[in-house]
């Protein structure tokens, strides 16, 4: 008797571990609006693969790429509404939501390099930005890197005057509104997935990109030129739906947790050569030109440009654009 009930047991404790492992998996849509082969893209990918590795298949990762699900101001709604959990919006796209200070990495020449922009990222500031986003519902885990943005037209862009009059795509960020004026420009807010078709059809004549970006949306089909600018960076804040991640088993939330922290690693580390590969491609294709300022062009840009910084300090906050120059030793009047 006693054997036969030992056995019961036994069949019933394997019986609800069969249960428990067969239960389905919980299932985290991450929307994303470029393509696979980018940083952001890699990352995603990465986030997936370790998501079911340290979860043992408990979370699965369905990735959505190229705008797929969402556009870019759609997509920050339904993560909002529950429709997915989890995003990695440029830092520029966060003014709608309300929260604007995210604009501070657009300004023009703020950093000179990944270095400086990873003392900003990484370092307290950074931080204080992410928590900004908890009251609207959202959690900010980690910031991812592209890179670098490229000016691009149909014609070359050397000098603050060549840009007199010409339309460009921008992304949601009064501070990128402000810096397409300072050169004379017309700025033109428009989703990223509408890019192309915008080019292509003369609605706008030029854009700016980091080239991973520039060279999977194809834009060397439709733009003759490209100026080496990298007079401002675009970079991600990955962000999950607050009320999804609480609810999380800490057994799930920890190894999701350091599936997070090496995918930003893994994205952080491939960046710069992504963009590098995704440049070279774009020269091979003979199809754009691509432009390299002088330093007497490069310094004219700036000279344009960098009273943004004064311009937006009443929009972002002139505490916390003083204390990113302090972070990166940046001192804007020697610009
Ligand atoms: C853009 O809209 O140009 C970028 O934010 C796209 C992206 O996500 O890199």
């Amino acid at each position: 008797m006693k054997l036969l009930s030992g056995l019961m047991a036994i069949t019933l404790w394997f019986g609800s571990c069969v249960t428990v492992w067969a239960a389905d998996p919980i299932v985290i849509k991450f929307s994303h609006v470029v393509a696979t082969d980018t940083p952001k893209g890699k990352a995603a990918e990465k986030f997936r693969e370790l998501a079911a590795r340290y979860t043992q298949d408990r979370v699965k990762v369905e990735v959505y790429p190229n705008s797929q699900l969402y556009k870019d101001k759609e997509e920050l709604e339904a993560l909002q509404m529950g429709a997915v959990q989890m995003l990695a919006p440029s830092l520029a796209k966060f003014g709608p939501l309300g929260v604007k200070e995210f604009e501070a990495f657009d300004l023009p020449f703020i950093f000179d390099n990944y270095e400086d922009l990873h003392k900003v990222t990484q370092g307290t500031v950074g931080q204080k930005l992410l928590n900004k986003l908890e009251s609207k519902g959202i959690l900010g885990l980690a910031y991812w890197d592209n890179g670098f943005k490229q000016m691009s037209a149909n014609k070359p862009l050397l000098q603050p005057q060549d840009f007199q009059g010409l339309k460009l795509r921008i992304q949601s960020s009064k501070v990128l509104e402000a810096q397409m004026r300072s050169m004379g420009a017309v700025p033109q807010v428009m989703s990223f997935s509408e890019v192309y078709q915008a080019l292509q059809t003369g609605v706008v004549d030029g854009t700016e990109n980091p080239m991973s970006n520039f060279y999977t949306q194809k834009m060397h089909e439709v733009q003759k030129h490209l100026t080496l600018s990298s007079h401002g960076y675009l970079g991600y804040a990955v962000i999950v739906n607050k009320a999804f991640w609480d609810g999380l088993a800490d057994d799930l939330r920890q190894p999701l947790t350091k599936a997070m922290q090496e995918s930003t690693l893994y994205a952080n580390q491939i960046a710069l050569e992504e963009n590098e590969k995704s440049l070279e491609a774009v020269r091979a294709s003979g199809k754009t030109e691509i432009q390299t300022l002088t330093a007497e062009q490069r310094l004219a840009w700036k000279r344009a440009m960098v009273k943004v910084h004064q311009q937006m300090e009443d929009r972002i906050g002139k505490e916390l654009i003083q204390s990113i120059y302090q972070a990166t030793g940046l001192d804007p009047a020697k610009l």
